[in-house]
């Protein structure tokens, strides 16, 4: 029920603004999201971690704001170490206005990302997003066989699409949205997590486990080590500003771990989707709205 209600809020213009309107709110958006994106990766990178940044925007609505879009991530790339990873977006790149452009669009960075060593994966959005977010991984990946895609456990054929993207980057997380028919329980999305991570550590791809769960991250390295891949060959995945030590204690153990950091003006449907996701941060903002 609150998930659902974090969910419709965070597509509420009414509420955005008087959330984003709160000089209280500065507090906890600082905590999940760069407010200097060159500093964040600077001191990530230091920590032995990799990044994967994400200019925050979601769904656009006509193409200026597509190419706007398309502009501050050609502009974030010139700031990003080799090695870096950008994710993306389709919707904020003009995916509901048509599939080619946001095609075209995702080439464009694509490109530029791979001619200076950088990666790109596609994020995984709402659900009648998802038929076209494969279809385009599916034609970047013919040129560029680097280019990520995120699978989402509670979507019930996750664990068939993972088998469909062998030998891909993929990264797979719990999932972030609702969908109908969609697994609810946690039980059973951390089950088809656990399903996806089997197929994709037996695989030739490279997996890349997006979790902050203690389980799944230590189902994920058992099963790295019973199919014998080597750390270089997958990563650990997490989120700016969530389990900051586990990301340190992962690395320092030698596993490639890359933080996910997400920057910029359009924080709000973001930081609304990490409330309703686990409604127990709903404390830690309210703790930071009182005691300022
Ligand atoms: P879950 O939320 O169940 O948490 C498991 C445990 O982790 C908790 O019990 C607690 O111990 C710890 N924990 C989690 N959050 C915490 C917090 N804020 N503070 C302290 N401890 C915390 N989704 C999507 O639909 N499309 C996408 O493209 C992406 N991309 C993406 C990239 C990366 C790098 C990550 C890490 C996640 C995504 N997601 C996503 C989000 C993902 O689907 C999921 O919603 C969140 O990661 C939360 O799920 P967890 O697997 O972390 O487990």
């Amino acid at each position: 029920m609150l998930r659902q209600a974090l969910h419709a809020i965070s597509r509420s213009d009414r509420a955005e603004r008087v959330v984003s309107t709160s000089p209280l709110t500065a507090d906890v958006v600082r905590r999940y999201v760069a407010d200097d994106v060159g500093r964040a990766v600077d001191e990530l990178t230091r920590a032995g971690l990799l990044v994967s940044v994400d200019h925050l925007g979601e769904a656009v609505h006509d193409r200026t704001q597509a190419e706007r879009a398309v502009q501050a991530y050609l502009a974030l790339l010139e700031r990003l170490p080799e090695g870096a990873d950008v994710s993306v977006r389709l919707t904020a790149l003009g995916l509901r206005l048509s599939e080619q452009l946001a095609l075209d669009n995702a080439a464009t960075i694509c490109e530029s990302a791979v001619s200076m060593g950088i990666t790109l994966t596609l994020d995984a959005e709402e659900h009648d997003t998802i038929a076209a977010l494969h279809s385009i991984h599916a034609t970047l990946r013919k040129e560029h066989p680097d280019v990520g895609v995120v699978v989402q456990a509670y979507l019930r054929d996750s664990v068939r699409r993972c088998h469909r993207l062998e030998g891909a980057r993929v990264r797979l997380c719990k999932g972030a949205y609702t969908a109908p028919g969609a697994y609810t329980s946690a039980a059973d999305v951390d089950r088809s997590f656990a399903r996806c991570l089997r197929v994709l550590m037996a695989g030739t791809g490279y997996p890349m486990v997006a979790t902050h769960d203690p389980r799944l991250i230590r189902i994920a390295a058992a099963l790295a080590v019973l199919e014998e891949r080597d750390p270089s060959g997958f990563e650990f995945q997490m989120l700016y500003g969530v389990r900051p030590d586990e990301q340190e204690r992962l690395a320092a153990e030698g596993a490639r771990v890359r933080v996910h950091v997400p920057y910029g003006a359009a924080w709000y449907p973001y930081l609304m989707r990490s409330l309703a996701e686990r409604p127990a941060n709903l404390a830690f903002f309210a703790r930071s709205l009182l005691t300022r």
